[in-house]
């Protein structure tokens, strides 16, 4: 196989920053095909810690190139410090990433926007990562967004910001009673802000396409995760793109006829950020033990997860409407120490069985669990399916039995050698 989509199957933070990390070895091209720095892609590389927002995960092997593509947002400020913080000691990955001209921009006043909506929303908030992503999203549809492409010219770019200005301070103060912006302060901070990242603005669906025709690996990096995606997702709970195999394709502006394989990714375990349904969530005392053992906490915002057992019927949905061949399951080892194991195998709604997650009635689903013997033995140091403790392997086998899909890999750890092949020819991409 030459060409991967890497997708979460939960509601995100599922470890696909150490899981595309790995993937990457063997890649020439990694694309990351929509949301902005929402993302917080965490990979662990020679007792370094790396953590990718915008810039795609795969690309600490210096062969890879990598590409944001035309379904991302990107806010410049972050993307310079980034840049930045990943450049320093090493040879620039300035050099090394695209941004497709098609990109939407992030500007001030949509974090600024996205704050305020949420806390007009009171009880009724999103959760969002306040990154401004939504307000961004919102107007690439009302098709009035700057894009990576105007920031190639300043006349096209002012002309585009004075209008996009005048429209968010009829908002900030109609709506919400605020101090307007200043365009010309915007506008000047703006321009010097960008001018390091117009080098790396091109045509990145040619740029891909050329990869892809050329028979070269190209690994699509999804962020977030199904759950969150703004069609399948559990709506309105989620973010605003295209989490799914089906924005691999739109967001990096290629046919979805090229993609050849997807795989999924999942915890061990269920964690989710913000608000929403959850229907395998723990209460606080028993979540307490997951959410320290795993460290959950959000990478971009330093948030507590909500914590749960893994749930069956959410990545049974995942992997139908991603089509998924094989799944990676990460974070095996947070339950190394557990007696008990549950898993949500399925929910009552009305009277019936659900074997699937379904956001419409996600409110009213009563989940049910099975229990299962906890392995109480480390399995950190296990590289081979066999050195896996037989309750742990029977956890598997169970997981990918209720989800009818087979696990490839599992992650015992952060680093890149804390991988144990299960299914592994199950997975193409790595043959
Ligand atoms: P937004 O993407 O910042 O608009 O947030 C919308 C929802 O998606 C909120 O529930 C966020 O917590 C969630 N979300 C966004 N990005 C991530 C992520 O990278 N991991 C987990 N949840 C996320």
């Amino acid at each position: 196989m030459s060409n991967l989509v890497v997708v979460g199957a939960q509601w995100g933070d599922e470890g696909k920053g150490k899981v595309v990390d790995f993937l990457a070895n063997t890649a020439q091209v990694v694309v990351r095909f929509q949301g902005g720095p929402n993302a917080g892609h965490t990979v662990y590389w020679r007792s370094k810690k790396y953590t990718f927002h915008q810039i795609p995960s795969g690309l600490l092997h210096r062969q890879t190139r990598g590409v944001i593509g035309c379904g991302c947002v990107i806010d410049p400020y972050r993307l310079n410090e980034e840049l930045a913080v990943l450049s320093a000691g090493r040879e620039s990955f300035f050099r090394r990433v695209m941004i497709d001209r098609r990109a939407h921009i992030i500007l001030p006043f949509h974090k600024e926007l996205d704050r305020l909506h949420e806390e007009q929303l009171g009880e009724k908030k999103i959760g969002t990562t306040g990154q401004g992503i939504g307000p961004a999203y919102q107007d690439k549809f009302a098709r009035v967004g700057i894009r990576a492409g105007d920031l190639l010219n300043e006349d096209v770019f002012n002309d585009k910001l004075r209008r996009n200005v005048a429209a968010a301070n009829f908002r900030l103060m109609e709506c919400y009673k605020v101090e307007p912006i200043s365009f010309k302060e915007l506008s000047t901070a703006l321009w010097k802000t960008t001018r390091p990242l117009v080098a790396m603005i091109g045509d990145g669906t040619l740029f891909i396409e050329k990869a892809l025709r050329g028979g070269k690996r190209v690994l699509f990096e999804g962020a977030q995760g199904t759950h969150l995606d703004i069609d399948l997702g559990s709506y309105p709970f989620v973010t605003t793109s295209s989490t799914v195999v089906a924005g691999a394709a739109s967001g990096s502006g290629i046919s979805p006829l090229w993609l050849e394989e997807a795989v999924g990714v999942a915890k061990a375990y269920t964690t989710r950020v913000g608000a929403g349904p959850f229907p395998s969530e723990l209460p606080e005392e028993e979540a307490g033990r997951l959410r320290e053992l795993g460290g959950e906490y959000g990478a971009t915002t330093g948030r507590p997860r909500r914590c749960g057992w893994f749930d069956a019927g959410l990545v049974r949905a995942s992997v139908r409407y991603n089509h998924l061949s094989s799944l990676i399951l990460t974070k095996l080892d947070v339950l190394d120490s557990f007696a008990e194991i549950k898993i949500c195998v399925g929910y009552r709604y009305q009277g019936q069985r659900l074997k699937e997650f379904d956001p419409f009635f996600a409110q009213e689903l009563e989940p049910e669990f099975i229990t299962l013997p906890g392995w109480r033995e480390s399995t950190k140091t296990s590289r081979s399916y066999k050195d896996l403790p037989l309750r742990a392997r029977r956890y598997i086998a169970k997981i990918a039995d209720l989800i009818s899909c087979p696990v490839a890999l599992v992650s015992v750890g952060s680093s890149r050698e804390e991988i144990v092949p299960v299914e592994k020819e199950k997975l193409k991409w790595l043959k």
